[in-house]
């Protein structure tokens, strides 16, 4: 019992430690709690005290015509028939959508009317029956990332339209993306004018476009590359060229392309492919080129390509190529042709070499039918032949006469005198 009793006390001293223990704890805890209570309250107060004194030159701005959105840093001003782009734009704005209207002309510094736009990074100007875009048309866009100027007829696009106003000056643009589908203007067939050399030069100037990654150059109906379009855009990533009439590659140069992923050539009038340019395609390390849909000519001179075919990594879905000339070899496979396949036929295809055959015999024997009726008629022959003498000789006869009357001096000076 005195051992219970003695260790009762002992006991109670024990929970009096606990409960003093506990106490101290339950106080460190909450006036931890508070303090992080009050800095917190004043973080929100100072976050809400900016928020307040920069809200009112916010709020006020949304160009009529136009949906803002400043949680989403958004500007719309869709299907509008705006003429010009507003001047008025928030400057939070991100991404800018200016689709389906009426801007016709992009002059100089179109998007620096107003305040800065610091923070524009996308920019979409699609279907806004854009005709000439200007030097300098994006200064003073320094974020902006992504540009869409596709199914506009670009007529006149500024060689400085993405380098600037100031030729001699020629900053990079901040540009990553840059589409240009769809660009092909209503054909004037007075003009010399080549879409393929405006494009051409409004990618080089300036090297302005170092920093471009993705470029789609689609449906514009390019005939061909011009030799130097590619040259200032060494950081390219993705180039699409699908649905153009590209007839050839051998005059562009590729090798410089060194971060080239994807090439997409697909729906192109491509007949074949030299050494120099799968030369080119297989030096680059990481590329995957797209060539479905081009009319592959399967003579001789593919005989390179096709080689290169079957032991490439580079082409995707290479088993896909076919044919489409000549007539003979239409929808056959590319990677499974022979070299015996892959003739330059001579002068006359066969088929029509042995029907030439045919028709040499056929007037071979015509003639020598035609000799024998000659032949066996040759009395009646000789009678007609003196019948066209006679009737010759009379009809001569009777010109020799005319003649004689003309030629006789007294009738023509008689003829003369009568005239004076
Ligand atoms: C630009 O807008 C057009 C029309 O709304 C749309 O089809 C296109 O995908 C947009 N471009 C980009 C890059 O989002
Ligand atoms: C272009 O920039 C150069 C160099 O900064 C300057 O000297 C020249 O005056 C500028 N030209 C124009 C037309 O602004
Ligand atoms: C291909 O390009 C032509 C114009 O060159 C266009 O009319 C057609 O719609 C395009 N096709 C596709 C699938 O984009
Ligand atoms: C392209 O690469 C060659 C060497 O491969 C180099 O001499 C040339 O300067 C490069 N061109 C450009 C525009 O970078
Ligand atoms: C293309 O290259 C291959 C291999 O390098 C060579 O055998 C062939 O003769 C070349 N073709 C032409 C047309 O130069
Ligand atoms: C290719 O040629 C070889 C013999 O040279 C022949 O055995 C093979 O069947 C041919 N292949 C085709 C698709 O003609």
């Amino acid at each position: 019992m005195s051992g219970g009793c003695s260790r009762g006390p002992g006991a109670g001293d024990a929970w009096l430690r606990l409960a003093r223990l506990a106490l101290v704890l339950l106080g460190w805890v909450s006036s931890n709690s508070l303090t992080s209570l009050a800095t917190s309250s004043t973080s929100s107060a100072s976050f809400l005290a900016s928020a307040v004194s920069a809200q009112p030159p916010l709020r006020s701005q949304c160009p009529p015509l136009c949906e803002c959105s400043e949680a989403a840093r958004t500007v719309k001003c869709v299907n509008s028939d705006l003429t010009e782009v507003p001047a008025d734009l928030p400057p939070y704005v991100r991404n800018l959508f200016l689709t389906g209207n009426q801007l016709a002309v992009l002059p100089a510094g179109a998007f620096a009317r107003g305040p800065l736009l610091a923070e524009l990074a996308a920019l979409n100007l699609s279907g806004s029956h854009l005709q000439e875009v200007r030097a300098g048309a994006f200064e003073n866009l320094p974020s902006l990332r992504q540009l869409d100027l596709s199914h506009n007829p670009l007529h006149k696009l500024s060689p400085f339209a993405f380098s600037g106003s100031n030729a001699s000056v020629s900053a990079p643009s901040p540009l990553v993306e840059l589409i240009l589908s769809h660009v092909l203007p209503p054909v004037d067939k007075e003009e010399k004018w080549s879409i393929e050399g405006m494009v051409a030069a409004a990618l080089r100037a300036g090297q302005a476009l170092r920093g471009l990654r993705r470029l789609e150059l689609t449906s514009s109906h390019f005939l061909f590359l011009p030799q130097d379009i590619l040259v200032q855009l060494p950081g390219l990533r993705h180039l699409d060229l699908r649905n153009n009439s590209l007839v050839s590659l051998t005059s562009v140069n590729f090798r410089n392309l060194t971060h080239l992923e994807s090439l997409h050539l697909e729906d192109n009038a491509l007949k074949v492919l030299h050494n120099g340019t799968l030369a080119e395609l297989q030096g680059l390390p990481q590329v995957r080129v797209f060539l479905d849909n081009n009319p592959w000519v399967c003579d001789c001179h593919m005989a390179d390509m096709v080689t290169w075919l079957k032991e490439t990594e580079v082409v995707q879905s290479k088993a896909r190529l076919t044919c489409a000339f000549p007539e003979k070899m239409r929808n056959r496979v590319l990677l499974e042709l022979n070299s015996s396949d892959l003739e330059c036929d001579p002068i006359l295809p066969p088929s029509l070499q042995t029907s030439y055959v045919f028709l040499g015999i056929v007037l071979a024997l015509i003639g020598a039918i035609f000799l024998l009726v000659l032949y066996l008629n040759r009395k009646g022959i000789k009678k007609w032949m003196h019948n066209i003498r006679d009737a010759c000789r009379d009809h001569m006869e009777g010109y020799h006469y005319r003649y004689e009357i003309n030629a006789d001096p007294r009738l023509t000076n008689l003829s003369s005198n009568s005239d004076v």
